[in-house]
C-alpha cells in the first residue's frame, strides 16, 4: 500500500496559495476556522447567482432555494450517518444552537436534576448548561488526567448518577486535541435514562462521525471547522426533535426540524455546505481502494451506502494522514529548548487525539510566539480559545493561555518544518 499523501488536495483551497512578502501562509490557525475548498466558494456564488430568494414561495428561485435546504440536509445526514435528513438542524453556529437546545431541554428539568459537563469542553459546551442552574439544576464537573489531559473516566463513571438528566462532553478538545472515549459515556449516560449532547466541532474536521454507532441524542458541529461557510449543525435524533418544547414563532413550521430553526437560514451557506460534502466525497471516492476492507461489519458487509461511504472513507483517509503529521509535528517541537507540550504525546497514543497541541516556550508569552510566527507568515492562535476550564485547570489562565499549533489535511511536513526553523531561532 502507498503511503497516504492527501498534498494534491491543496489545488482545491485558493487560499492555501496565499503569500505574505513573497513567503506562503501556513494556516495554522485550523481549529479555529478551517480555509475552504473551491466547491463551497463555487456553490455559493452559484447559489446568489441563481437561486438567492427566501423559502416557500410559488417561483422558480424560492423553489431552488428550497432544494438547497433539502440538499444540505441530506448532505449532512450522510456525512453523520443520521437516521435521515430530518434529523439535521441548522442554525447560526454551535454555540447558539446548543443555547437554543439548552433552555429547550431545561425547561423539562425539575430543581435537583444534575447535568454533567467537563473541564476539558470549549466553554460553548458549559456555560448553556451552566445557565440551567438559576432553575434549580445541579452541574457537576468531571476533571481530567493533567498530565496527558485525557478526561478522568472514573470520575466521569462517578460522576453519573440516577439523579443525572444530560451529559455534554466533547468528541475531541480545541486545545489540547484529546479524542474522549464519548461512546462509552453515552452508553454509561443512558444507563441512567439521561441524554447525551455530543460537541463534535473538533472531531468532524478530523475523523468520521456515526451518531447511530454511537447512539448520541445529540451531537453538534459546524461547518466553517471542516472547510465550510459559517453554519452550526444540530444532529437530533428524531424522537428528542419532535418532542422538546421548541422556542419558536407561530407561524413557523410545528414539525421537526423546522420548529427548531428560527427565522430565515444562511441560505448561502447551506449551499457552501453541499459543495463540502461535494469535496469531501470526491476525496472518498478517489481513496476507496485503500479503504475497501474498511468499515464492514463481521460478515463483511458494508456499513455504509454510496456517499456515506465516500464521507468515512474520506474522513478516515485524513485521520490516517494527520497522525503521521502529528507525530511529525510532536517529535520537532520535542527538540526545542524551554518548550512544554500539553496533552499526548507519546507516539504509540497518538490515535487518541487530532492534530491539535498547545505549548508553551519559557521566557515568552503565548501572544509573543504568535506574532513571531505571524512575522514568518505562520498562523496560530495564542489564549485560552474559549477552553477556559482546560486553562484555568492547567494555571494557563493567568500567562496568556498557550500557543495552539492546529493542522488540518492540507497541511504539510515542509510547512512544520517552517514553524520549527521559527521556534528554533527563539532565544
Ligand atoms: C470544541 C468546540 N466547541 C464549540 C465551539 C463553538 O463553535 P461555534 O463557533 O460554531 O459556536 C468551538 C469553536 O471553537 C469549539 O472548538
Amino acid at each position: 500500500m502507498p503511503p497516504l499523501d492527501l498534498r494534491p488536495y491543496r489545488a482545491y483551497f485558493p487560499s492555501l496559495s496565499q503569500e505574505i512578502d513573497g513567503k506562503a501562509v501556513v494556516y495554522f490557525d485550523n481549529p479555529g476556522g478551517t480555509q475552504v475548498a473551491s466547491q463551497v466558494i463555487d456553490a455559493m456564488v452559484a447559489y446568489f447567482r441563481a437561486a438567492n430568494a427566501n423559502t416557500g414561495g410559488a417561483f422558480l428561485t424560492s423553489h431552488r432555494t428550497g432544494e438547497v435546504i433539502a440538499n444540505a440536509r441530506s448532505a449532512m445526514a450522510d456525512f453523520l450517518h443520521a437516521g435521515g435528513p430530518h434529523e439535521i438542524v441548522f442554525g447560526p453556529n454551535m454555540t447558539t444552537l446548543t443555547f437554543a437546545f439548552s433552555r429547550a431541554i431545561g425547561k423539562t428539568l425539575r430543581e435537583g436534576d444534575e447535568i454533567v459537563v467537563t473541564v476539558l469542553d470549549h466553554d460553548a459546551n458549559v456555560a448553556p448548561w451552566l445557565a440551567l442552574q438559576e432553575r434549580g439544576v445541579v452541574i457537576r464537573t468531571v476533571d481530567v488526567h493533567p498530565e496527558n489531559i485525557t478526561l478522568d473516566m472514573e470520575d466521569m463513571r462517578s460522576k453519573i448518577n440516577e439523579r443525572t438528566k444530560l451529559v455534554a462532553v466533547g468528541y475531541a478538545s480545541n486545545a489540547s486535541g484529546t479524542i474522549n472515549d464519548v461512546a462509552t459515556i453515552i452508553g454509561w449516560a443512558h444507563k441512567v435514562g439521561a441524554l447525551a449532547w455530543i460537541d463534535a466541532v473538533q472531531l468532524a474536521p478530523h475523523g468520521p462521525i456515526d451518531v447511530q454507532q454511537l447512539d448520541a441524542d445529540f451531537l453538534v458541529c459546524s461547518s466553517y471547522k471542516f472547510f465550510g461557510p459559517h453554519l452550526g449543525i444540530v444532529y437530533g435524533k428524531a424522537e428528542h426533535l419532535d418532542n422538546f418544547p421548541a422556542y419558536k414563532v407561530r407561524p413557523a413550521s410545528n414539525l421537526a426540524p423546522d420548529r427548531w430553526e428560527t427565522g430565515t437560514l444562511n441560505h448561502e451557506g447551506l449551499a457552501g455546505l453541499v459543495g463540502v460534502i461535494d469535496y469531501l466525497a470526491m476525496i472518498g471516492r478517489e481513496q476507496s481502494a485503500l479503504y475497501s476492507h474498511a468499515f464492514r461489519d463481521a460478515s463483511g458487509e458494508s456499513l455504509y451506502t454510496g456517499r456515506q461511504r465516500d464521507l468515512k472513507v474520506a474522513m478516515q483517509a485524513m485521520m490516517d494522514y494527520e497522525r503521521e503529521l502529528s507525530a511529525y509535528l510532536l517529535a520537532g517541537l520535542r527538540e526545542i529548548r524551554g518548550i512544554q507540550v500539553y496533552g499526548i504525546t507519546d507516539p504509540r497514543q497518538l490515535a487518541q487525539r487530532v492534530p491539535t497541541v498547545i505549548c508553551s516556550i519559557a521566557g515568552h508569552t503565548p501572544r509573543e510566539l504568535a506574532e513571531l510566527l505571524a512575522a514568518s507568515a505562520i498562523f496560530a492562535w495564542d489564549g485560552n480559545y474559549y477552553a477556559l476550564g482546560i486553562m484555568q485547570r492547567l494555571g494557563l489562565e493567568e500567562r496568556g493561555g498557550a500557543l495552539r499549533l492546529g493542522m488540518a489535511h492540507y497541511n504539510t511536513t515542509i510547512e512544520i518544518d517552517r514553524l520549527l526553523t521559527c521556534l528554533e531561532q527563539l532565544d
